[in-house]
């Protein structure tokens, strides 16, 4: 496996490799890698003959009060794992080349970033679609992957894809979780053992909406109560930012749950805001 930080490098092996008719599988990551990240990596091993990660924790998605100074990091660990995981090629760029000083061109995807995540993080997509819009220059993927915790995330990605003409297969994969629910995240490493702990209040609230749809309840506003009160009965001082219920193409708010329904969720606990999210039919 190989570590590449420079991007014209990284621009001649995908190049070379494209030259030589391989396919290219592009997994983009912020590092402080878990079993999510790896079981896109495995994903992008089987659809592709060389598997790309990058690492770049991307200034341009967090607002100026989220925790950008204070992310995890353990590049070490990280490349071990990604060996592990069949990796070929690891692309940690330096800020000051994705983002010179004089830098000033952003891709923006306009209506779908409006909803959810977007209401509460206006700037975050922007930064999202222009740091992969940039990795989708530089390696000219032929099959892109992203994690499905980060719903909308991938809506956004798939539209900006579209929209640009980007020549890449682009896939979702199913979120991971640890046993006990909790959704696999480098910002779990934020808790204690008994924060963490309180953090399966999201997991209890959707495993709540599902119980109820497979009982037959439709009516978004009664599932909505129940999954607040699961929350509260975990973690009473939650901050709840969103429980939303969307058509999954479009973000479109739907009142009663029908087959392309997903509810979405936003808690902070101790701090931290966590996002999760479930197709209930
Ligand atoms: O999902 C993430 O970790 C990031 O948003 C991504 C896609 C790597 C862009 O920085």
């Amino acid at each position: 496996m190989r570590t590449v930080r420079s991007i014209r490098t990284m621009q001649n092996v995908c190049r070379e490799a494209t030259a030589r008719g391989k396919r290219i599988g592009l997994v983009p990551t912020m590092g402080f890698l878990h079993e999510g990240h790896l079981s896109l990596v495995r994903r992008a091993r089987k659809l592709s003959d060389l598997v790309v990660v990058t690492i770049f924790i991307n200034p341009a998605q967090f607002a100026p009060n989220e925790d950008l100074k204070k992310y995890p990091r353990d590049e070490r660990g990280d490349l071990r794992k990604i060996r592990d995981a069949g990796g070929d090629v690891v692309f940690i760029p330096k800020r000051e080349d994705i983002y010179p000083d004089d830098y000033e061109t952003y891709v923006t995807v306009e209506k779908l970033t409006t909803a959810l995540e977007g209401a509460s993080r206006p700037t975050h997509f922007r930064g999202v679609t222009t740091i992969v819009a940039k990795l989708f220059n530089i390696t000219r993927p032929d099959v892109a992957v992203f994690g499905m915790k980060d719903y909308q995330q991938a809506i956004v990605l798939r539209q900006m894809t579209k929209d640009l003409g980007y020549p890449v297969k682009f896939v979702v994969a199913p979120t991971v979780r640890e046993a006990d629910g909790l959704a696999m995240s480098s910002r779990n490493k934020y808790f204690t053992p008994s924060q963490r702990t309180e953090a399966r209040c999201l997991f209890f609230a959707l495993r709540t909406a599902r119980e109820m749809v497979k009982a037959g309840i439709a009516d978004c506003r009664k599932i909505e109560k129940e999954m607040r009160a699961a929350i509260k009965a975990t973690y009473p001082t939650a901050g709840i930012d969103y429980i939303a219920f969307t058509e999954f193409s479009t973000l479109r708010p739907v009142q009663e749950i029908r087959k392309d329904t997903i509810v979405s969720l936003a808690v902070k606990v101790h701090g931290v805001r966590l996002i999760d999210n479930m197709k209930l039919l």
